[in-house]
Parts: C-alpha cells; structure tokens; sequence
C-alpha cells in the first residue's frame, strides 16, 4: 500500500495540502503546485533572496525551506501581501521608480514589509543591515528612500499617489475572437 504524505500549511489566508516530498523545497511548492511564480528562484542557495516569502512573520528564503519543516505555518507571497498591490513598499518603489529589470523586487518587496511591521522607523543602516537581497541591477540607493518612504506612508506621514499600475491589465491584453480562417491551401 502506498503511503501519501501530506504536509499541509496555509497559503495566502488558504489552507493548502501539498501531496510532494516534504523535502520539497517551499519555493517548488508554491510555484510549481501552487502557481504562486511571483517569488524567484535565483541561486537556490539562501544568498540573493529572490526566494523571500513570509512564514509566521518572517522573512524566508524558501528556496532552502523543506515544506515538512514549516507543517502548519502560516505563508504569504507577494500575490497575497496586496491584492490591489497598494502595501505601501509596493506604491513607494512605483513611485521612486526604484525598480529596473524587476527580478529582484518581489523578494524585496516581502523583506522590506517585514522589516517595516517590526520597526516603523527604520534608519539606513538598519535597512542596509537587514534588507540583505542582491540586485544585479544596483537600485540600493533609491530602494533605500523608496523603504524609509514606505514607512513614513504606514506611519500616516505621508500619502503615495498609486501610480499607474505596472504590468499588463488581461482585460486589455487578450480577447476571445470567432474561429481563425485557416489560410487557403497553395
Ligand atoms: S533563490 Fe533563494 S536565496 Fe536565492
Ligand atoms: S531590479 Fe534587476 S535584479 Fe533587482
């Protein structure tokens, strides 16, 4: 008789039974079984942080995370951290321009939350200290302001204007047209 293990853990406020190795790294979990692909993978080694989700209120490499090891945590991914994608860290890289090639920013973008819930006021160095995700593309500088902006914002110092959303709207990008014409034969 075969044994199915399970390993079960809420997703995005979605309780969610995953029927893989509980070796599964976490990142394969939410991309491959979940379709979750906004987090990265990188170099799948716990250094560049392209990876990074939210488990318990923790930043996450979950390219080293087993899903058996986090059996009834509680994940939030980019998708879930803002459905609107309104978190203030989203609106202040929006409105710094802070991101290039954008590989980078959803891990980012979940370290810096996390960094903010924990400390409202963030100095630079802090920031430098425990935002630790690489970028090929360099935006240290900007994402730095973007972060103390994004605080000032959660603070109610602040107002960012919701920029125009990035990324393609489906209802624009995509429509159901009648059967194409196949050509006529030569
Ligand atoms: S892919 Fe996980 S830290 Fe780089
Ligand atoms: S914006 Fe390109 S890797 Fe960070």
């Amino acid at each position: 008789m075969t044994v199915r293990v399970m390993t079960r853990f809420t997703v995005n406020n979605q309780p969610v039974e995953y029927r893989l190795d509980p070796a599964t790294p976490l990142l394969w979990a939410l991309r491959d079984a979940s379709n979750l692909t906004g987090a990265k993978y990188g170099c799948g080694t716990g250094h560049c942080g392209a990876c990074t989700v939210d488990v318990d209120g923790q930043a996450v490499r979950s390219c080293r995370v087993p899903i058996g090891r986090i059996e009834g945590s509680t994940v939030t991914t980019i998708e879930g951290l803002s459905h609107e994608r309104t978190h203030p860290v989203q609106l202040a890289l929006i409105a710094g321009n802070v991101t290039q090639c954008g590989f980078c920013i959803p891990g980012i973008v979940m370290a810096a939350a996390i960094l903010l819930r924990r400390e409202a006021d963030p100095s630079e160095e802090t920031i430098r200290a425990q935002i630790t995700n690489l970028c090929r593309c360099g935006i240290y500088p900007r994402l730095v302001e973007a972060i103390q902006r994004a605080g000032r914002a959660a603070r109610g110092e602040e107002i960012i204007p919701a920029g125009a959303r990035p990324g393609i709207d489906p209802a624009d990008a995509a429509r159901v047209v009648p059967a194409l014409t196949p050509p006529p034969a030569p």
